[in-house]
């Protein structure tokens, strides 16, 4: 039997017959570039057919995409889902055309958690635990206002990181959220709601603490804080999540103090386990966690920078 002809007679498909629909969310933040750049990057080391639709941010869109991919009859579909409602309609089409779905960095919320095949995520209230006990654990009996910068409204990241951070400060009356709004997970608008924390706050001098649900909009907010003329890291204590290279230059700077990171890469799991599913007919766990790693200034920030940088993405 030839070898072309053996392979065809198993039934195995190779990473390099697949081909995958990405719908992505957009390219709010620097982990979310990442993203995009890591996802490329492991469906070509695997051969994958990779097809991304940019939503630019909007749920219809992704429902858009998501039925183009259909309509092209693709092996598998990774969504990142924009928010967590208002899927069910578009997975049952996808689940009709026998096209298993795997949900990318956040979850949905379904009475129906066969719509898809699996989750690739982190933890995202631990994240926020993880950030809020930090908070707690540095700054001891002192009393600490704390202004947070949540991200897109609706999503499972800023629902889930807002509870778990809550959940780690609970019990210390000293530690007070005195203001939380949304900065979209942007830099732009993390810098933008920060100004106006501050200007509330008489001049951001009433606030010990900030709080972002990501890194860029931690970024901005640092910018606003210099701007009001007080010393981000040290006036304000700076805590946020997804570990981009960016935090880390803020953190070598003193400019900021802790961040916990959330790996880009959630489409190397995802891919491994579409094709051992496509393989096998086994379906993967319902959630793949990928890891959460609190650092510090004490982790030598201008270390991780360089080494994330030379990462590439
Ligand atoms: O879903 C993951 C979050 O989305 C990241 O923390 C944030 O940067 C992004 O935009």
């Amino acid at each position: 039997m030839s070898t072309v002809a053996a392979v065809a007679f198993a039934g195995a498909a190779s990473a390099a017959d697949l081909t995958v629909g990405f719908s992505q969310i957009g390219s709010e933040s620097g982990w979310r570039a990442a993203e995009t750049a890591v996802t490329k990057i492991e469906a070509e080391k695997r051969g994958v057919d990779l097809k991304i639709a940019d939503a630019q941010q909007k749920q219809e869109n992704q429902i858009k995409a998501i039925r183009g991919f259909i309509a092209q009859g693709v092996d598998g579909i990774f969504v990142a889902p924009v928010v967590a409602t208002g899927w069910d309609s578009v997975l049952e089409e996808a689940k009709d055309a026998e096209i298993p779905v795997i949900l990318l960095d956040r979850t949905i919320e379904t009475a129906n958690p066969d719509l898809y095949l699996t989750a690739v995520t982190s933890d995202t209230v631990h994240e926020g635990k993880v950030a809020g006990e930090w908070l707690v654990k540095t700054v001891g009996d002192k009393p600490c206002n704390i202004v947070e910068l949540q991200g897109t409204v609706g999503s499972s990241p800023a629902i889930n990181r807002k509870k778990g951070f809550e959940e780690g400060i609970a019990g210390h009356d000293n530690l007070k959220i005195i203001r939380s709004q949304t900065g979209d997970f942007t830099r732009s608008k993390g810098k933008e709601v920060m100004e106006g924390f501050i200007k509330a706050e008489n001049g951001g001098k009433d606030i010990c603490a900030l709080y972002a649900h990501n890194d860029d909009m931690a970024v901005g907010a640092i910018q606003a804080i210099k701007e009001a003329g007080l010393k981000p890291g040290t006036d304000l204590l700076v805590v946020s999540i997804d570990a981009v290279p960016d935090i880390f230059k803020a953190m070598a700077d003193g400019e900021a103090n802790a961040t916990v990171e959330l790996t880009p890469n959630m489409a190397g799991p995802a891919f491994d386990a579409l094709k051992a599913f496509k393989d096998s007919g086994k379906a993967p766990p319902k959630w793949i966690q990928t890891e959460s790693k609190l650092y510090t200034q004490a982790d030598d920030p201008m270390k991780v920078y360089e080494e994330k940088k030379g990462l590439g993405y």
